[in-house]
Order: C-alpha cells, then sequence, then structure tokens
C-alpha cells in the first residue's frame, strides 16, 4: 500500500481540539469534519503512530470513502469499487457496524448487510476464492450515514485507546484514561511545576499526567487491530515503538502526587502507576482533601472530585465543595483544574473560572473550570504561558457569584468553551500558548513525537 490515506481519529465530544493538537505534534495537518471525529491525511505509518501516541482519542480509523447515497444501489455500487482486498486478506474477518442519522437509509440492519454483501462480492473477486472462512485478522467496517452522506471506515485500533493496558483493576467511578489525559494537556502544567490531585481515586490523572511529563507513548504496551493486517508492514509498528521508547524521559523533575481518603482506591493507583512505568514518578498517599496544604510554589491542582450525582451525596459534596475556599487560599500561586458536573460550584468555592469548558465524563456533562495562577518567574520550559500582565492570585472565597438557576436566567450563554472572567490574563487556548512553535503549524512531514512541555 503506497501513498496517502484519509485517517480519522475519533474522540470524545469537546476533546476535537485537544485530538487536532496531538495531531499536529505529530506532524499531521488535522481538519474536524463532525463532531468526534479529526480528519487527517498521512501514510501508513501514521496508523501506528497515531495509535501509539494520541492520549485523548478513542481510535484511529481509515476513512476508505465518503460518498452521498440515498438508496442501496449507489450504496452497494460505491461500496463494491473500493480496494478492500489491499486491507482484509481472503482469511480475514470483517464485521459491519452501522449507524444513520438525519438519512433516507434509515435501516441500520439493511445499510449493514448491503455493505458487508458488496465487500464479500469484492473480495472473492479480487481473492480468487469462493469462500470467505473469516478466521483470520479482524477488521471491523462501519458504514455511519450522517444526512444522506455515507462515511465507510476501518478500525485501526480494536480495543479503545482509552485501555493503556495499565488499568487492570477497577475503582469506584475511574475516569477514563483519555480524559484524564485532557485534562492534563488543557492545563498549563508542566513536569517542572509540583502537581497535585487531592481525590485521586484509583490514580487516573496523575498516572496520565506522569506518562505525559515523561513523554511516554500511552500505547507503547498494547497490541492494536491494524498489527494482524496482512496490509500493513509489521516494520512501521518496530519503527514506530523504537521511536517511542528513544523519546521517552528517563524521570521527572518534581513528583507528581495523588491523595485521597479512601485507602483501597490509593492500593489500586500504586498498582496502575507500578504497570504504566511511572511508579518512581508518582506517589500516593492517604490524605483528606482539607488537609492539602503544600510548601511548593506555582504548583497545579488537576483533579476530579465527587459530583454528588447520586441522590443522598449532593448534601455532603456540597460541604465538601465549600471548605475549598479556604484550602485553595493556602496554595497562592497555584492553579486549580477542577472537572466537576456540580452546577453550583464557582458559587461555592466563590471564585469565577478563568476558563471553562464543557466535556462528558461517560453520559454526565461536566465542566472543566480552570483558574490560573501567577506565571511562575523563570520559565525554564522550552514554551511557557505568555507573560502576564501582573501575577494575580485566584482569591478563592472573596467573589460572590449567582447560583445555577440565578445564572441562567441571567444569561443563556452556554457555549461549549468560554474564556471568563476579564483578571485571566492568559490567552484563551491554554494548550495552544502551551504546545505550539512556529514549525507546528506546518505540518507537512510527520515529526518526532514531543509532547506536552513541548508539543502535545
Ligand atoms: C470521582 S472519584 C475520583 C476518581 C479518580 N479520578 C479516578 O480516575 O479513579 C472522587 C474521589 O474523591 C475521594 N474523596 C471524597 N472525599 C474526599 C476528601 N474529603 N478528601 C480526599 N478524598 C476524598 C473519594 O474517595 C474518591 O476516590
Amino acid at each position: 500500500m503506497v501513498g496517502q490515506l484519509d485517517l480519522i481519529a475519533t474522540a470524545t465530544f469537546g476533546l476535537e481540539a485537544v485530538v487536532s493538537r496531538e495531531l499536529e505534534a505529530l506532524g499531521y495537518a488535522p481538519k474536524t469534519i463532525q463532531p468526534g471525529r479529526v480528519l487527517f491525511q498521512a501514510d501508513p505509518a501514521a496508523i501506528a503512530r497515531a495509535n501509539l501516541w494520541l492520549r485523548a482519542a478513542d481510535r484511529v480509523l481509515v476513512r476508505m470513502d465518503a460518498f452521498p447515497a440515498t438508496d442501496f444501489g449507489v450504496l452497494f455500487d460505491r461500496t463494491f469499487a473500493l480496494p478492500w482486498h489491499e486491507w482484509i486478506g481472503p482469511d480475514g474477518s470483517f464485521p459491519v457496524s452501522g449507524r444513520s442519522i438525519k438519512s433516507q437509509l434509515s435501516s441500520v440492519p439493511a445499510c449493514q448487510k448491503i455493505v458487508k454483501k458488496a465487500i464479500v462480492e469484492k473480495l472473492r473477486a479480487a481473492h480468487g476464492v469462493t469462500t470467505l472462512d473469516e478466521t483470520g485478522p479482524r477488521c471491523s467496517v462501519e458504514v455511519a450515514l450522517l444526512s444522506d452522506e455515507v462515511t465507510l471506515t476501518l478500525d485501526t485500533t480494536g480495543p479503545g485507546l482509552h485501555k493503556r493496558g495499565y488499568r487492570t483493576l477497577v475503582g469506584k467511578a475511574p475516569l477514563k484514561e483519555t480524559l484524564a489525559a485532557a485534562m492534563v494537556l488543557l492545563s498549563f502544567w508542566r513536569p517542572e511545576r509540583p502537581l497535585v490531585d487531592p481525590f485521586c481515586g484509583s490514580g487516573t490523572i496523575p498516572i496520565e499526567a506522569g506518562l505525559v511529563g515523561r513523554n511516554m507513548a500511552p500505547g507503547l504496551n498494547r497490541p492494536f487491530a491494524a498489527e494482524a493486517w496482512p496490509s500493513l508492514a509489521s516494520a512501521a509498528w518496530e519503527e514506530a515503538r523504537r521511536e517511542a521508547r528513544d523519546l521517552a524521559r528517563p524521570e521527572l523533575p518534581v513528583t507528581i502526587l495523588g491523595t485521597d481518603v479512601d485507602d483501597e482506591a490509593l492500593s489500586l493507583a500504586r498498582y496502575h502507576a507500578q504497570q504504566a512505568g511511572v511508579s518512581h514518578d508518582v506517589q500516593f498517599s492517604h490524605r483528606d482533601f482539607r488537609e492539602l496544604t503544600s510548601k511548593r510554589d506555582y504548583g497545579c491542582i488537576i483533579t476530579n472530585p465527587p459530583y454528588g450525582e447520586r441522590i443522598g451525596q449532593r448534601d455532603d459534596v456540597r460541604a465538601l465543595y465549600e471548605t475549598m475556599p479556604e484550602v485553595l487560599r493556602r496554595l497562592k500561586t497555584w492553579s486549580h483544574y477542577v472537572l466537576t458536573s456540580h452546577p453550583d460550584f464557582e458559587q461555592l468555592v466563590g471564585q469565577k473560572a478563568d476558563r471553562r469548558r464543557k466535556l462528558y465524563n461517560g453520559r454526565i456533562q461536566c465542566t472543566y473550570y480552570q483558574f490560573h495562577g501567577p506565571r511562575p518567574p523563570k520559565p525554564t520550559a522550552e514554551h511557557e504561558e505568555p507573560a502576564a500582565a501582573a501575577p494575580i492570585e485566584p482569591a478563592f472565597g472573596s467573589v460572590r457569584i449567582t447560583c445555577a438557576a440565578g445564572r441562567r436566567a441571567a444569561s443563556r450563554a452556554t457555549a461549549s468553551t468560554t474564556a471568563t472572567s476579564p483578571r485571566s490574563r492568559w490567552p484563551s487556548t491554554p494548550m495552544k500558548a502551551a504546545c505550539t512553535s512556529p514549525s507546528t503549524t506546518a505540518p507537512t512531514s510527520a515529526r518526532r513525537p514531543n509532547t506536552p512541555t513541548g508539543s502535545t
């Protein structure tokens, strides 16, 4: 297989921009084509690199074709015309999944059947066989219709990219690894700065931060569906893994901390950190949030506290959030990043966020609140935040904010991403400020991944 492919990185709604920046950092030119879908053109080697390196994406697909269709004849003919035989061997298995939104071809099972039939006929003719036993490598096909536009894709990933391989035991309400990584990538944290997750649970945020800080490819230790495909040279995977091993940094300059009151969760966290290869970079200890303090300056809190979604927990969570101003005021020079679905979060902490971003934790719609502390005095990272006009500390508890209902009545503005506070002195696109160098905008050839202090 030669030439450029159309590849799609899929992502949870709200993370498209994060994935786009990751792809830019890898040297590709991404374009968001639909909610949750980022298209990029690249050579076949990009399948291995994207699967290995993308932290916030769900999977990497090959877009076989996209075309309008309102009848099954067109769907069959266009599907049959594609070079499926270049991807699927005579023994390959190719389950076809489907979805249809706002399209005349609304029967998903019928679309799946037509596509399957067209691929079967193509493979029989192209491979010169009469039967296809489908006992070989799995090459999952999807037929997706949106407003009468068909997109046919092959899934190169297999189990979703959030399955890094290190989380073998399940904690209570863990974040998906992809979301935890996105929270880190959206922050101004750099490996030179302290990082604490005071509600760490099974440790997903500190572990993902450890991987980010050490520039470790999150997919290095797991297999991918396309590795078994006859169409992709195993050398591409070997090369991508070699590159990933070469680029990992040996250790972090500052240890990341995760604390929690649940000892069982902390044991899981320690085990998972070990599995992920970051146990020397991340420490976990038992501590109540209310006791949080630090002698260090210019750190970051990145956290996912309890939300109180279930009845019976709401009052406890409210009481917990009301302790936040006192605790966070102790960390005067720190930046704070909090993911929660609680509608009155800003009111309870008495501080308007510099920036809010709508993100989904599974099916729960959350907001990622970003409170930017002052910029560290002597930047050591290659790419630093733009200079602050003046160091302004978040003064939790100082701002009176109306509750969610009042806010809704006052303003119906619910954009998914909103730069808010007039006191914000950092730009409204932190990742971009943090990660771009002039060259990242001209990705004509693949670049060596150099994550987060640098590039994703
Ligand atoms: C939503 S879970 C965090 C899940 C975590 N992000 C993960 O991926 O596993 C919230 C965590 O807050 C912890 N927690 C609740 N109250 C606490 C408190 N007062 N101090 C410290 N931890 C607390 C719970 O034990 C729970 O592990």
